[in-house]
């Protein structure tokens, strides 16, 4: 029997993948074919509360507008927290706000899903060991089970049926001087989603055939760079990482190409960039818009070469958050 507190709150940070996810073994569960590994993004995030709902209907609110419960949104949301309170009547109000920002082109559901993990694990008063959060944001959307935590992190894809040990971990390690650059080319609604997409690339691309065994070699290569505190092989394995998904997106049938115009343009410039000496390596997900990988110290530059560059630092002394505590 489930005892609800007043309220709760909680916030996750987004989080960019070195190493992709790309591609499901098993559909509903979000059960991956190949492990990843993240950095989460400090302050860049979802907050979400929860509170009963007086009104005995659930009501799903983002970023301050009220959705009606057909909306995909409200019903992910809606059928995500089923699976906390099962058969039991509490209708609820889940309330998210997402701070990131829109220029920044980046999507939420990571950072969403885990947001209202942790605030269903305290408004159920559940205390659930990091590990079985992680594993039930997974099921909310795939990279949602690496931003339960900060800093690097690893989600290893795991072997059992149930998919609980499919969950992420945090690594040990820490780079101050890191900083990821968000280079906005569109911020429109991507044509097909990840999911979609996934499907798509395991069903119909032959390259996909590539894919487990390099991202496999990928994780080991970021794994001991982390190890070396060695940038430029992280910046490298990570870019080479990014094109060898892409490149199995592009092989589907019909192509799947989330690359714009602007988006090679600035992959030219990263190159250009890189050719004269200076050591910036990027990162691309389901849509249009780069992710750079960068060192503090060339912050202004590439500030100057990106105008509308957004940057974050992952470990920053100040957006250091301890989401487990962060209850309200
Ligand atoms: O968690 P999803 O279903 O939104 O999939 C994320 C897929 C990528 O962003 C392309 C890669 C990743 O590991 O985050």
């Amino acid at each position: 029997k489930l005892i609800a507190v007043d309220q709760a709150e909680a916030f996750a940070p987004s989080n960019i993948a070195l190493c992709k996810y790309w591609g499901k073994r098993q559909n509903e569960l979000n059960l991956p074919v190949n492990s990843s590994l993240s950095v989460s993004l400090a302050h860049l995030g979802s907050h979400t509360q929860i509170r009963p709902a007086t009104s005995g209907e659930d009501q799903v609110i983002l970023n301050g507008q009220v959705l009606t419960a057909d909306t995909p949104f409200a019903a992910k949301v809606i059928s995500f927290v089923n699976l906390f309170r099962g058969q039991q009547n509490y209708p609820l109000i889940v309330d998210t706000r997402n701070n990131i920002p829109t220029a920044a082109g980046l999507a939420s559901s990571a950072s969403g899903f885990a947001a209202l993990t942790l605030a269903l694990n305290q408004y159920f008063q559940l205390a659930l060991p990091d590990t079985v959060l992680s594993a039930f944001a997974r099921m909310g959307s795939g990279s949602a089970s690496r931003s339960v935590f900060t800093g690097f992190v690893e989600w290893r894809m795991g072997q059992q049926e149930d998919g609980m040990d499919s969950h992420a971990f945090p690594l040990d390690v820490s780079w101050p001087d890191l900083r990821v650059g968000l280079v906005k080319v569109s911020s429109a609604q991507k044509a097909v989603d990840s999911r979609a997409g996934m499907k798509r690339t395991v069903e119909t691309s032959g390259l996909y055939q590539s894919w487990p065994a390099q991202a496999a070699r990928d994780l080991e290569t970021i794994h001991q760079a982390l190890i070396d505190d060695d940038f430029s092989q992280l910046g490298a394995t990570a870019e080479h990482n990014a094109m060898s998904m892409h490149a199995t997106m592009i092989a589907s049938w019909p192509p799947l190409l989330y690359w714009q115009a602007e988006s090679v343009a600035a992959m030219q410039r990263v190159w250009a960039l890189r050719e004269a000496g200076v050591e910036v390596y990027f990162t691309m997900d389901a849509g249009p818009n780069l992710k750079l990988l960068f060192k503090a110290k060339d912050q202004l530059l590439l500030e100057t070469e990106f105008p509308d560059l957004e940057v974050v630092a992952p470990f920053a002394e100040d957006s250091k958050t301890n989401l487990a505590s962060e209850s309200v």
